[in-house]
């Protein structure tokens, strides 16, 4: 997820550009750059870290300033590492073309071949300097202005962008186009001037009228003319909604949640779509990662997967130890980095380590990961942050496309992680054929339905509302499961003491009578996770064993269930999937349980106290 933003009117362009870019850091803060036009000359600065160290840059010429058309972005990779050539915005090979862009070209490498052929050179790894250049492309061979150029450049692209896009040669014009990222744009009185961004941050104190473009159209924004919005494919006219923006400053900035947690909680179903895009193609039976695929043999040849992490990132390897002992049948340990690192661990060039990390800085994974590499084992990466510590430490790796996750509680990164864990898990077992070709296709078409079973999820929010009003004031929960839903059980729990600070333990199920059970009485919710095909059976005894003792039972099962519904207090349905996917969707309402008690508790939800979004110190 990048920010990007953009000026042409009467004002000067740069400050409205530069604090729109601070305004928009929330959505990526790896690097930032922006350009203006002045005398027919452009002016493009950018640099690797944040808006603030673009600002320096820039005042270092202030030359630099001058311009009353400018484009801006704030950067958060996903190909090509933070640096200063990767950073946007991106000229084309001419010179004459900019762009910045938010968001994945899926077939950015066919594209480039085919422009590396026609004499096209980069200067960058990104998928963005392709579009740009595949825009001039265009331009060059159909000789139509950029509004033309750059609707049909798009209609050869796979993916997702939010594009503001200029041309030196026309320069009272920026064209926009959106498909899956956001865009805003806002009108000036008069149309004397128009504000292009990411969300309305960067403009809101300008005009509060805006045209939030829909997915498949393109705008040409011209001074002094209405908005000519357009549909991609057919070129057709769209009669454009302008808006009267009701939002505060700060609401834009939480997308109008009233905190990151819950924004990115609700982001989960696009963070799982961009997690798996361009990675598994369920209708050709594909999984394609780089990372796997140039390293398959040390995983084919592995005596055992040892996985390192972290709190909720732990919870994600415990997933993902039953993923891969199921469907890829490789013995698998999960270890916390922190004990990992000093209990002088047996580690051999023959074990594979997976780390995983959000933040791709946590001290305590990042030393599990040097002492692996010591002992001489294969070492791959799980993180959200491109480029970060660990992604630079470890042999190879996949990134999770979530976005920033700014709230302290990990939410979607823990569905992320698990997606990639799950294409992990399934193309081993694929080449090792521990799956059936039917299995491993059903598995695919399965995991493309999550997204939208993870939407419906989304808008039981008002029932789990209800749920967190009854047990809020409950000093101690326990959080059961079984199986895939073990961890999740620990994940809640963890989502529990951290936002609310109540105090609270995941337990395998089965686990109860081994002691837990004694902790039973009317004032012990106990949340339990009782999917149709995990045990079942099973779980239903351990509910009617706390039930027996008085115990209130919060039941998550799967739609249609009607047995559990007879004993327990409350049950929250999830949609039906495979067990071995259950997780990305059993842990959304314990997920949004954890965030309404805490706000029902008035608890500083996204900066909970003592806690730090990324622990870089022992
Ligand atoms: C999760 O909600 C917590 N904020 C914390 O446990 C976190 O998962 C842990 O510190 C690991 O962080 P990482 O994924 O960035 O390595």
């Amino acid at each position: 997820m990048c920010g990007i933003t953009g000026y042409i009117g009467y004002r000067d362009a740069y400050p409205i550009v530069i604090n729109g870019l601070k305004r928009l850091e929330y959505r990526g803060y790896d690097s930032a750059g922006l350009m203006l036009f002045n005398n027919n000359q452009i002016a493009l600065t950018k640099t690797k870290g944040k808006v603030l160290d673009l600002e320096g840059i820039v005042d270092q010429s202030p030359s630099g300033k001058e311009g009353k058309i400018g484009i801006g972005h704030t950067r958060w990779a996903t190909h090509g590492v933070p640096n200063d050539v990767n950073s946007h915005p991106h000229f084309s090979q001419s010179g004459e073309l900019v762009i910045v862009h938010n968001g994945i070209i899926e077939n950015y490498d066919t594209l480039k071949k085919e422009l590396t052929s026609r004499g096209y050179t980069f200067k960058s790894d990104t998928d963005t300097e392709v579009l740009i250049n595949l825009i001039e492309e265009v331009k060059k061979q159909e000789g139509c202005k950029l509004g033309k150029a750059v609707q049909l450049a798009l209609t050869q692209v796979i993916g997702a962008y939010a594009i503001a896009v200029f041309d030196k040669s026309k320069p009272n014009e920026i064209i926009v186009a959106k498909l899956g990222s956001p865009i805003a744009i806002g009108i000036g009185e008069g149309l004397k001037e128009f504000f292009v961004a990411s969300d309305a941050s960067p403009f809101i104190e300008y005009t509060k009228d805006a045209i939030y473009l829909e997915d498949e159209e393109l705008a040409i924004i011209k001074l002094g003319k209405a908005v000519g919005v357009r549909k991609i494919y057919d070129d057709s006219i769209v009669d454009a909604n302008i808006q009267e923006l009701q939002l505060s400053l700060e609401q834009i900035e939480k997308g109008g949640y009233d905190h990151f947690m819950l924004k990115e909680i609700y982001e989960q179903p696009k963070a799982i779509t961009d997690t798996y895009r361009g990675r598994m193609l369920a209708d050709e039976g594909i999984i394609k990662m780089a990372g796997i695929d140039d390293n398959l043999g040390k995983f084919m040849r592995a005596d055992r997967i040892i996985v390192v992490a972290c709190g909720t990132s732990w919870h994600a390897a415990l997933v993902g130890e039953y993923l891969f002992e199921d469907l890829s049948r490789i013995p698998v340990e999960v270890e916390y980095a922190s004990e990992f690192r000093y209990r002088n661990p047996i580690i051999t060039t023959n074990d594979v380590v997976i780390a995983i990390s959000q933040s791709g800085e946590t001290a305590d994974t990042l030393a599990a990961i040097k002492l692996a590499k010591s002992k001489g084992a294969f070492v791959f990466g799980i993180c959200n942050v491109v480029g970060s510590s660990i992604a630079r430490e470890t042999h190879a790796g996949a990134y999770t496309h979530a976005g920033p996750e700014i709230g302290v509680a990990s939410t979607k990164a823990f569905t992320t992680q698990i997606t990639i864990l799950s294409l992990i898990a399934l193309k081993l077992a694929q080449s090792k054929g521990t799956l059936s070709n039917s299995a491993f296709h059903m598995y695919l078409q399965k995991m493309q339905l999550i997204p939208k079973k993870v939407e419906k999820l989304l808008r039981i929010d008002d029932t789990v509302k209800h749920i967190a009003s009854v047990y809020k004031e409950a000093s101690n929960c326990l959080y059961l499961g079984r199986g895939f839903n073990f961890p999740v059980a620990l994940e809640g729990a963890l989502k529990l003491k951290e936002i609310s600070y109540i105090h609270a333990e995941g337990y395998p199920a089965a686990e109860m009578k081994h002691g837990p059970i004694a902790l039973i009485d009317e004032n012990m919710p106990v949340f339990v996770i009782a999917t149709n095909k995990g045990h079942y059976e099973k779980v239903v005894s351990n509910i009617q064993e706390i039930k027996s003792r008085n115990g209130k039972i919060i039941a998550i099962v799967t739609e249609g269930d009607t047995t559990v519904k007879e004993i327990a207090d409350h049950v929250i349905e999830i949609p039906e999937t495979e067990e071995a996917l259950t997780p990305l969707l059993t842990t959304i309402p314990l997920q949004l349980l954890s965030y309404h008690i805490a706000v029902m508790l008035e608890k500083n939800v996204d900066q909970p106290r003592n806690l730090a979004k990324s622990v870089t110190v022992e």
